[in-house]
C-alpha cells in the first residue's frame, strides 16, 4: 500500500510542527527569575528599560562569594536570554 505524495507531505508537516513544539518547551525548562522579595524589584526595570538594564544587577549576588552558580552552568553573560521572567 503505497503512500500518496500528499500523505507524505502531511506527515512531514506534522513532524516539523512537533519538532518546533519540543524545541520551545525544552527552552522553558530553564528556571525562571523568581518573583520574590529579592528579584521582584528587577521586574519593572527589565520590563520598562529592557533586559540589559536589569542584568547589570544580577552579578551583585550571583557570584562565587554569595550565590554561586550550579556546577557546569553555561556561559553567563546574558542571564535573561535563558532565565525568563515569571508570568504575572
Ligand atoms: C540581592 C541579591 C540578588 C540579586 C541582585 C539577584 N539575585 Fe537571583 N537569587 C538570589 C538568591 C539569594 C537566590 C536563591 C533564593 C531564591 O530563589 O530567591 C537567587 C536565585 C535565583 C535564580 C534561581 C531560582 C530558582 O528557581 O532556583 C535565578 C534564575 C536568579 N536568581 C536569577 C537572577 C537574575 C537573572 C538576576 C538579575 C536580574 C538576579 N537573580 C539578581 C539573590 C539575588
Ligand atoms: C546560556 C543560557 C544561560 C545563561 C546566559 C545564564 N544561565 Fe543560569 N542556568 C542555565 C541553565 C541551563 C541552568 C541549569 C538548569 C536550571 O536549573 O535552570 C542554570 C542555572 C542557574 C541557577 C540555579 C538555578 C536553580 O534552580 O538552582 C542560577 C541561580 C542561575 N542559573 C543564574 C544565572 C545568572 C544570574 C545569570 C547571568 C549572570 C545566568 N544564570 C545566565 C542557563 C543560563
Amino acid at each position: 500500500m503505497a503512500l500518496k505524495k500528499g500523505d507524505t507531505l502531511f506527515i512531514v508537516l506534522i513532524l516539523v510542527v512537533l519538532a518546533v513544539f519540543f524545541a520551545i518547551s525544552g527552552e522553558e525548562t530553564t528556571s525562571h527569575v523568581p518573583k520574590d522579595e529579592i528579584h521582584a524589584r528587577f521586574y519593572p526595570i527589565i520590563q520598562n528599560e529592557g533586559k540589559k538594564a536589569g542584568e547589570k544587577f544580577c552579578g551583585e549576588c550571583h557570584n562565587e562569594k554569595q550565590v554561586p552558580f550550579p556546577e557546569g552552568h553555561p556561559p553567563k553573560f546574558r542571564c535573561l536570554f535563558c532565565h525568563k521572567l515569571d508570568r504575572d
